[in-house]
């Protein structure tokens, strides 16, 4: 039998909130604890992120809706069960939802892409718009917002309301994240609780600085080399 680590008690509080997704897989915690280690470099960090991310979008499309439509395989006629309802439009949120961009893709490969551009401003935290190329047909499509981290919750936060801007309804949105404060899980769910969210851990706190503890540090500078 698999032995199943305690869960943190932080992890516990926000693990009954249907909109919260705590994803509780090996292979992503194992991933997980490469990416915080401060001795992993760029080029692996990339490929983690990518990975994980990979794996959280298997999760995070577990209930697209399936239709049926009559195939023939060589042998005979047969049933053939395809994803059905919105297309899919993915949005990474500038620079590091970039990183989890390509896994995302790996397996929808057809969705379509727009990009926000946020940073946080380091004195006050709040994030800074400076990018926005969305798809004009948003309004259609189920959409997987991507950031790696989910700090004060700000730039998710303001994501959305860009999102929301180009006609998304806040119930076709997905949130992907690898790390998730407390903090930050709190204001995301109570500013939109009918996005999903989905993040591979919740961690301890965030700082005064308002970086999450443990953590990974910065998540843009270590998948751009920029440290
Ligand atoms: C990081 C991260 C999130 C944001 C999270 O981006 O990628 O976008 O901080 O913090 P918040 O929840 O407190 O808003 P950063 O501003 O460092 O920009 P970068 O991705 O360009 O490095
Ligand atoms: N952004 C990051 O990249 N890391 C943090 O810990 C917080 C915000």
């Amino acid at each position: 039998m698999r032995k199943k680590a305690p869960p943190m008690s932080v992890t516990a509080k926000f693990q009954d909130n249907a909109n919260i997704c705590i994803i509780d897989h090996p292979l992503v915690t194992h991933k997980l604890s490469f990416l915080r280690q401060k001795s992993t470099g760029s080029k692996e960090f990339r490929a983690l992120v990518e990975e994980i991310a990979a794996l959280m979008a298997y999760e995070a499309t577990r209930d697209l809706p399936i239709g049926e439509e009559p195939i023939e395989t060589p042998l005979e006629k047969a049933t053939g069960h395809f994803i059905s309802g919105k297309k899919l439009g993915v949005v990474p949120i500038l620079r590091a939802g970039l990183g989890m961009l390509e896994g995302i893709l790996r397996l929808i490969p057809n969705a379509k892409v727009g990009h926000v551009g946020l940073y946080r401003n380091e004195q006050t935290l709040e994030p800074v718009e400076y990018f926005c190329k969305l798809p004009d047909d948003l309004p259609e499509r189920d959409i997987l917002l991507l950031d790696p981290m989910l700090a004060t919750g700000g730039s998710a936060v303001a994501a959305i309301k860009l999102l929301e801007k180009k006609g998304a309804k806040a119930e076709q949105i997905r949130f992907l994240c690898l790390l998730a404060s407390p903090e930050g899980l709190q204001r995301l769910s109570e500013a939109y609780p009918q996005v999903s969210i989905y993040t591979a851990a919740v961690d301890k706190c965030l700082d005064e600085n308002g970086y999450i503890r443990p953590g990974l540090g910065d998540a843009g500078d270590r998948i751009f080399g920029t440290v």
